[in-house]
This record gives C-alpha cells, structure tokens and sequence, in this order.
C-alpha cells in the first residue's frame, strides 16, 4: 500500500501540470503523458501486476462522476457544491487534497464516522476518479456574512499576526483562497461553518491530520475562527 502510495505521488509530483488543469478536458493531457513516460512508469516494472493497473492508468472522470452521483451527491451537493453548511464543497478543489482526505478518512487518521465509511468503501482507483471528477466542476462563489467580523477576518488572513506568530493563511492558500496545488486547500467559497468547524477541530486535536495546521490553528480564538471562516466563505 504504501510503495503504491508512493508511486502515485511520485507520478503526480513528475507532472507539475496534473495539479493546475481545471477544466475537464485538461485532465487527459497529463494523465496520459504520465503513461507513456518511462520515468514515472519506472516503478510499475518492480512489481507489475500490484501496481501497473493504478499509477498508470489516468482518472476514469465518467466513473468519477457516476460513483459521486449514485452516492456522495446526496450530502456534497450536485457537482460537488453541497447546499448544506456542514458539509463542504468539493467542487474546484485540488483532487491530490482529496484523495489525501480520502485516504486519511480510510485509515481512520482524519477521524469522522460518515466519512470513514464512505471512504471505506472506496478502492485508490474510485478515490481518484471521483476527486478528478468533482475538481472539474466549478465551484459557485459563496457570500461573507458578518460585515464587522470579516474586517478582523482578512486582516488576518492577509497579514497574520506577527507579535503571536499567527501566520497569513494567504502564503499557503493564495490571496484569492483558491489554494496552492497540491497540497494547499482551496478555501474560496467554503461553507463557513465547515470551515468554522475544521479550524476548532484542528486547535482542539479533533483533526489531527496535518501538523502545519495544528499549529496555525492552536493560536485561534473562538472569534477568529469564526471571521477567519466568514471571510474565506466570501473570498474569490
Ligand atoms: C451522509 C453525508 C455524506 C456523504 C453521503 C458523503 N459525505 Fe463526504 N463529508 C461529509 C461530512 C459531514 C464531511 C466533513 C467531515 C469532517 O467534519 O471532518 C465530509 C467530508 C468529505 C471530504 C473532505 C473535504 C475537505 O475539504 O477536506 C471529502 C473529500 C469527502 N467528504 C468526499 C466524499 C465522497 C467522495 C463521497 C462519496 C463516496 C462522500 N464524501 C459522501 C458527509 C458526507
Ligand atoms: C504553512 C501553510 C499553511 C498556513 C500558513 C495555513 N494553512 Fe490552512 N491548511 C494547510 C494545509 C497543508 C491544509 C491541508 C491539511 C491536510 O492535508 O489535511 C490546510 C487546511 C486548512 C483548512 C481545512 C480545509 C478543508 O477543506 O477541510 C482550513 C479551513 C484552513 N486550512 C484554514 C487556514 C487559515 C484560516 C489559515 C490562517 C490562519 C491557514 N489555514 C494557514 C496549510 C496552511
């Protein structure tokens, strides 16, 4: 699992342009220089029938889209723009992202009991063809609603706050909050009470995924959280 893992990433992290495409089309392009590339196939010759089937083939997006609209429409909306608060968008995010989250809900690291048993039931292949499928939709732009505490909100995601080492999310989540492929979640248009809720999660070791935002997250405020979600719920 792991050296299939790793293989994977290896493909991606060869194909810079795998993580920028955003139009459904794009998709196929690199996907299909990543099969015919001696480089990234390398591993493949080691252990060919475990691996070969994965790493080389590219995202199936008319499999995506069927397994996401037979199952995980129902809660992440059609297209992936989810119309509950609670639960997030998915559309126009990094599909590298989600297959991580896919995999960390799996192995139970991201702990959450819907989603560990969606994911569950989910093998590498449908976790990408479903995450490069829901990344070619386009996201609808969501609204900032507290007009005072978005204020606080952007000061902090643009600037941070120095004198408590509080870093500007905008270094990793890019000014416009469309995030930075691949790692870097796209945070533009979220639901801001999901977004709300990931940032308590993370300070409160709830989430206890990513060390980086752990760390950013264990020096928030109830207050801030809250502006902080507001304002990325409006920003694009
Ligand atoms: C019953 C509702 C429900 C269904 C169905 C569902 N999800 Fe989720 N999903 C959630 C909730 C709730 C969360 C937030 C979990 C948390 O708080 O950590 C979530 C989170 C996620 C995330 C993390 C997003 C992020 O920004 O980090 C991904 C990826 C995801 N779901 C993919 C899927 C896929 C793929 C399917 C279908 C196979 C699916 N979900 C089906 C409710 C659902
Ligand atoms: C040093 C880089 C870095 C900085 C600075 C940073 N983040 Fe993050 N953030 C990340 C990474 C990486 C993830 C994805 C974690 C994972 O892979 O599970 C993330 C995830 C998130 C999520 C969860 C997204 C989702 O869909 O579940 C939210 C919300 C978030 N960050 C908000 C913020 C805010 C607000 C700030 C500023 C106070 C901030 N981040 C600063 C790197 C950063």
């Amino acid at each position: 699992m792991k050296l299939l893992l790793t293989s994977l990433l290896a493909a991606f992290l060869a194909l810079p342009a795998v993580s920028s495409f955003a139009a459904g089309e794009a998709a196929s392009a690199p996907a299909s220089g990543a099969a015919s590339a001696p480089a990234a196939a390398a591993p493949a010759a080691a252990a060919p029938a475990a691996i070969a089937p994965v790493s080389a083939a590219k995202p199936d997006l008319a499999k995506g889209e069927a397994s996401f609209t037979a199952v995980c429409v129902a809660c992440h909306g059609v297209g992936g723009n989810s119309g509950t608060p609670t639960f997030p968008t998915l559309a126009q995010q990094h599909p590298e992202y989600l297959v991580k989250q896919l995999q960390d809900f799996k192995s139970g690291k991201r702990q959450n009991a819907i989603m560990q048993g969606f994911a569950s039931a989910l093998s590498e292949g449908d976790m990408r063809n479903i995450a490069y499928w829901v990344a070619t939709s386009k996201a609808k732009p969501g609204f900032a609603m507290d007009k005072n505490l978005v204020a606080l909100g952007e000061r902090i995601y643009r600037g941070g706050v120095a004198d408590r080492r509080i870093p500007a999310c905008a270094g990793c989540h890019s000014p416009n909050g469309a995030g930075i492929p691949v790692q870097y979640p796209r945070l533009s248009g979220q639901h801001a009470e999901y977004a709300a809720a990931q940032l308590t999660a993370f300070r409160d070791g709830v989430r206890n995924n990513n060390l980086v935002m752990s760390q950013v997250a264990a020096k928030l405020n109830d207050k801030e959280i809250r502006a902080l979600a507001d304002y990325v719920a409006g920003l694009h």
